[in-house]
Formats: structure tokens, sequence, C-alpha cells
């Protein structure tokens, strides 16, 4: 039923040719999404703060074919490059929409996509990537259906994006946002994000994130083969309801402004996430010895300061380091002083929580 609302079978009109271009986020989650069924449905709800330095864009320019025929047809240009290695991702994104937006095979597409941030670096470039598309497609059946409500092109995006990449669907608005089905969330679902609907603390306005680039490199293991890899893990059951309570946990911690068990919470997230990589058959390790690093320097500063600096790890090395910014002046003096000679060419970026994705043209 859920799924139905995104399906639509006649444009009120065509265009021959036009061009959208959108620029959109990065997210760090706080509650991790690990582990999918079919069709991109997650196994755990997740949580997540959208970021805001961290992004793509891109520019999607498309005309009408002269003969519709039954292939997709497009480029893709990334930092002004022909990028081939892209090309089956995007086709797989096309294939798994194609029945949501039935004018794909219409159209040539030229796709053309820029990072501030190093790609796959464990910095979700394919959140922010497959959102920026998925927004960019939404423009199109936008202008073709112009009694669209903002509502509905909100989450039709955020369910496209999923099916290109499942954090992709955390990447469209700001500043909390909740994929996947939980029981005290009542508008929560599993087919896109909502933004988190309850009271947040003052402690949390404004959070800050830099991110330590402890390793720049391709991943060793891509999220999509972590993913299956729950599949038949000794520990996914008690993961999946572990999930459930943590993000019940921080629902109480948002609400009442508890920095400790905030923290508490988002580092045994990032500890658990690495755990299941370790425990699953193949296991892989995705941290590096200066991921440790900087993990127990963060812990000793924090118990030497009584200052509220915690850390989160996506599906790779580098390190989130998250604090509230009222704390922002001391806690980034020590990253700069301490913790940035752990990272790759002393490289990392400063950001923080965002507003969602913007439309630039
Ligand atoms: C560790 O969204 O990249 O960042 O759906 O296969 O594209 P696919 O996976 P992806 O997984 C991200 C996992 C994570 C945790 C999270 O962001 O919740």
């Amino acid at each position: 039923m859920e799924e139905s609302q995104f399906l639509i079978n006649h444009y009120s009109s065509k265009l021959e040719q036009g061009k959208f271009t959108w620029e959109s986020p990065s997210n760090i989650a706080l509650v991790k999404y690990w582990g999918k069924k079919e069709d991109q449905i997650p196994e755990n709800p997740s949580i997540s703060f959208t970021l805001d330095t961290c992004k793509t864009k891109t520019t999607l320019s498309f005309r009408k074919k002269a003969k519709k025929d039954n292939g997709f047809s497009f480029e893709l240009f990334f930092d002004g490059k022909q990028k081939a290695d892209f090309k089956p991702k995007i086709e797989t994104f096309l294939t798994r929409i194609e029945r949501y937006l039935p004018f794909l095979k219409d159209y040539h597409f030229k796709i053309e996509t820029s990072n501030t941030f190093p790609h796959s670096s464990g910095i979700a470039s394919s959140a922010s990537g497959m959102s920026a598309l998925a927004l960019c497609f939404m423009s199109i059946e936008n202008e073709m259906t112009p009694d669209m409500s903002q509502e509905y092109f909100i989450k039709k995006a955020s369910f496209l994006a999923r099916l290109g990449s499942g954090s992709a669907c955390r990447s469209i608005e700001g500043d909390l946002i909740v994929w996947g089905q939980h029981n005290e969330i009542e508008e929560s679902s599993d087919f896109y994000g909502i933004k988190y609907p309850f009271e947040v603390h003052e402690n949390f306005k404004n959070y800050q994130d830099t991110i330590l680039l402890v390793d720049k490199g391709e991943k060793q293991v891509s999220s999509t083969v972590g993913h299956n890899l729950m599949h038949g893990h000794p520990f996914s059951e008690k993961r999946f309801n572990q999930a459930n309570e943590n993000i019940s946990n921080l629902i109480k911690a948002l609400k009442s402004g508890d920095l400790d068990g905030f923290i508490q919470i988002m580092e045994s997230e990032a500890l658990t996430l690495h755990a299941m990589m370790m425990t699953s058959l193949p296991y892989f390790i995705l941290m590096k010895p200066n991921t440790l690093e900087i993990i127990n320097r963060i812990w000793k500063f924090r118990k030497e300061t009584g200052l509220h600096i915690g850390f989160t790890l996506d599906a790779g090395a580098n390190v989130h380091v998250l604090y509230p910014e009222t704390e922002a002046d001391k806690i980034y003096e020590f990253i700069k002083n301490e913790l940035v000679a752990y990272c790759e060419n002393d490289q990392y970026i400063r950001d923080k929580v965002g507003k969602g994705a913007k439309l630039l043209i």
C-alpha cells in the first residue's frame, strides 16, 4: 500500500528537454543501518544527523529520444570526466526506479556530478550522490505533474534515493532523520526517511562533526556486501533488537539533553557496527591502527576535561568526532593539536548538522 502511492501512470505534460541541479548532503548515522532485506528494506530502523559541508552536486540534463527504445540512455561525468566504473550502479538504480518513474526510457540523460569530499572514503558518498540524483529525477516529474505537493515530492525523493542506496533516503532533509519502522515513531517507514518528530534539547542544536580522514583509499568491502553478511550472522537478531532499543533510549536523551547518554549510545552503535563486521563470515576489519589511536585519545581527553566529545564510525576507517556547539572552541583546538596528526596527509573536514538538500537551478 505504502509503495503504491509512488506509482504514476499519467503525466499532464511532457518535456522536450531541460536541466536541474541539486546539491545534497551526506549524513552520519547515530543508530546504524546494517543489514537489509529484498528491495532495500532495512532490517532495523536507523537515525542520522544530516551534514552540512559534505555534499554532492549533481546536474541532470535531459532531452527526449527521437524514438523510445528498450534501454536506459545516459552518460556520466564525475569531476568533469567520463566515469565508466560508476555506470553499473546507476544502471541498477534506474532499473529499480523505472516502475515509479515511467518516463526514464523516453530520454537521454547527462549526469554531471562532483563531491566536496573523497569518493569511497567511508564518508557516505553514495548517500549524497544517490539523493542528489533522485531529487533531479523528482524535479523532472514535478514539471510534468505541476499539482504535486511539496510533501509528496520530498517523500518520493527519499523513497527513490533509498532504492539507490539505503542511507541516501536520510539525506533529503535535515536535521535529524529516521528511516525504518519503529514502534514509538508513528510516521516512521521502511520505505523512506522522515524528519525526527519529537522534541530535541538545545544541547543538540547545531551539533558539530569533524571528520578525520584516517584512510582515504577505496573501501576493501562495500556496504552492500557487508549488509548481506548480516544474513545468517550469529548475532543478527540481537543486533536488530538492540538498534530498536537504542532508538528508544536516544529519544529520551535527545529530549532531556543528556549528552553523556547520547554519547554512550552513539559510540556503542559505532563499535557494534564494526563488531558485526569482525564476527561475520567472511570477517573483516575496516578500522586502522590510527582509528584506535584516535578513539583512545578521545576517551582520555573526555575523562580529563569532562567535555562532551564523542565519536562514531561508518563502514570505514575514518572517525566522525561529534560535540556540542557550546564546547566547540576547546574541542576543536584539541582535535587540531592532537588528533589531526593521525589523519592521512593531516586531512579532515569540519562539518556540522545541516538542513538538507537544495535545488540550485
Ligand atoms: C555503515 O546505505 O551505503 O553507513 O543500501 O547497500 O547502499 P546500501 O548501503 P549504505 O549503508 C550504509 C551503512 C552505514 C550505516 C548507516 O549509514 O546507517
